[in-house]
């Protein structure tokens, strides 16, 4: 072994690829150009990076997003004036791996000195300064234990009581991988060497011997990801098949796609087009149909009423912090304010198109009340043809709250706020 003068001992002379995967990705989501999941699988696919490496790329941009809150606190009083962003990925990534990750100090020191040379992020001399000296955040407060910004965290408490405290600190923990599987999906994934190490609501907690796409369960058709959580949301409406169901705010389908799979007839209306690309794709993979339409649903969808409609809300995604850590530097109760007026246009053009006995169910991904039970009661009270319904069994833990309920995010689950409102 050889070693450039001036560079920390055992520095490596080659940077690590898949550090290097990291930071350009963590560069990319903190500047506001993507999405974690969508950056990652662009560059994981591009360099080919697979295996050990890619589980490693994977572990540091999003352990780093999860934690970045409490890293920010860590490397604040180490820095001096201000950090180019560059350089601020790649000390918040080797931050991440000697205070979370437990990576050796000594070789994330010389890992990411070598990086900072070799992708010209930052000065070496920075980097072996700060990432020697960083240390996990003192005290007890919510961004120091648990990655949060107090008002989160107060959130947080009032909805989950005692449970809040280990929700906070289960929402720091990595993502597993939850499957719906049918037909011979889990024996398929079996036989390939993954396993199945749970189920909840349905769904399959799965550990992959490779990725996705590769395993003959997804490309026959026979397993689709999603949260039990998800699930539930589908279990609030009550059987489906046969049903004729409006699925508002549809996105890229994965409802509409899991409801067609249990015999619906599914009309899903999104506002952008693209989506319906991924929609149709993930549809004709699963072998089933759904109607598409691209419609702005804050202005009232001129079609017959049907018995059943679903309207799955934009929102915070603050119910899904474990899978979309980046959503914690978007948030704001700003945000959240603006987010909760557009819940109620859907929730109000939803209604009209809720047949008489017919049933609307409600979601979002969020676990703020101002999007949740806030958004349900100001809607019954303007809507007297309304009421609520209790929700059947979800076959998940659940928090009641107003008319409809909470699920719990623990073990891997997402929090959805759910309501039941079934019209006269
Ligand atoms: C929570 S996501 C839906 C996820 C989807 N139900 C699924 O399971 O795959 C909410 C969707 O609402 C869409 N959306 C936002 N504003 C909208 C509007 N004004 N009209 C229709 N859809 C809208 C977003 O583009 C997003 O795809």
């Amino acid at each position: 072994m050889w070693f450039r003068p001036g560079w920390p001992i055992n520095a490596p002379v080659v940077a690590s690829p898949a550090r290097a995967l990291a930071v350009r990705t963590l560069h990319k989501v903190l500047s506001g150009d993507s999405y974690a999941a969508t950056a990652l699988d662009r560059a994981l696919s591009s360099e080919k990076l697979a295996g050990r490496d890619a589980g490693l790329a994977t572990h540091i941009v999003y352990g780093t997003l999860r934690y970045l809150p409490a890293l920010r606190l860590a490397l604040e009083p180490l820095l001096r004036g201000k950090t180019a962003p560059k350089a601020q990925a790649l000390l918040l990534a080797g931050a991440f791996e000697k205070l979370y990750l437990e990576t050796p100090d000594h070789a994330v020191v010389s890992e990411y000195v070598t990086l900072a040379r070799s992708m010209r992020f930052a000065p070496p001399g920075l980097v072996n300064a700060v990432l020697r000296r960083v240390q996990r955040p003192q005290g007890n407060s919510p961004e120091a234990r648990y990655a949060l910004p107090d008002w989160l965290a107060e959130q947080l408490r009032a909805v989950y009581g005692d449970e809040a405290e280990a929700v906070m600190a289960d929402l720091l923990m990595p993502q597993p991988l939850w499957l719906k599987v049918w037909d011979k999906g889990a024996d398929l994934l079996e036989t390939e060497g993954s396993v199945i190490e749970g189920a909840r609501a349905g769904v399959d907690r799965v550990a992959l011997d490779r990725p996705l796409r590769h395993t003959r369960a997804y490309q026959e058709g026979q397993a689709q990801p999603v949260n039990p959580s998800s699930v539930a949301v589908l279990s609030a409406l009550g059987p489906l098949k046969g049903q004729k169901i409006y699925d508002l705010a549809g996105g890229a389908g994965v409802k509409a796609a899991l409801m067609a799979k249990a015999g619906a007839k599914v009309t899903s209306a999104e506002l952008h087009a693209h989506k319906h690309e991924s929609a149709r794709t993930n549809l004709r993979r699963l072998g089933v149909r759904a109607e598409l339409i691209t419609h702005d649903l804050t202005q009232p969808l001129d079609r017959e009423p049907r018995p059943l409609v679903l309207l799955d809300a934009p929102c915070s995604g603050s119910g899904t912090l474990r899978a979309h850590p980046e959503i914690k530097q978007r948030l704001t109760p700003g945000a959240v304010t603006e987010l909760a007026e557009l819940q109620a246009k859907l929730l109000d053009n939803a209604a009209g198109l809720v047949a008489p006995g017919g049933l609307l169910v409600y979601s979002v991904c969020s676990v703020f009340p101002q999007e949740g039970p806030d958004r349900v009661s100001a809607f019954l009270a303007a809507h007297p043809e309304f009421s609520a319904e209790p929700l059947p069994d979800l076959g998940l833990p659940v928090v009641e709250a107003g008319a409809g309920a909470y699920t719990v995010p623990l073990d891997g689950l997402d929090g959805f706020y759910i309501a039941r409102l079934r019209r006269t």
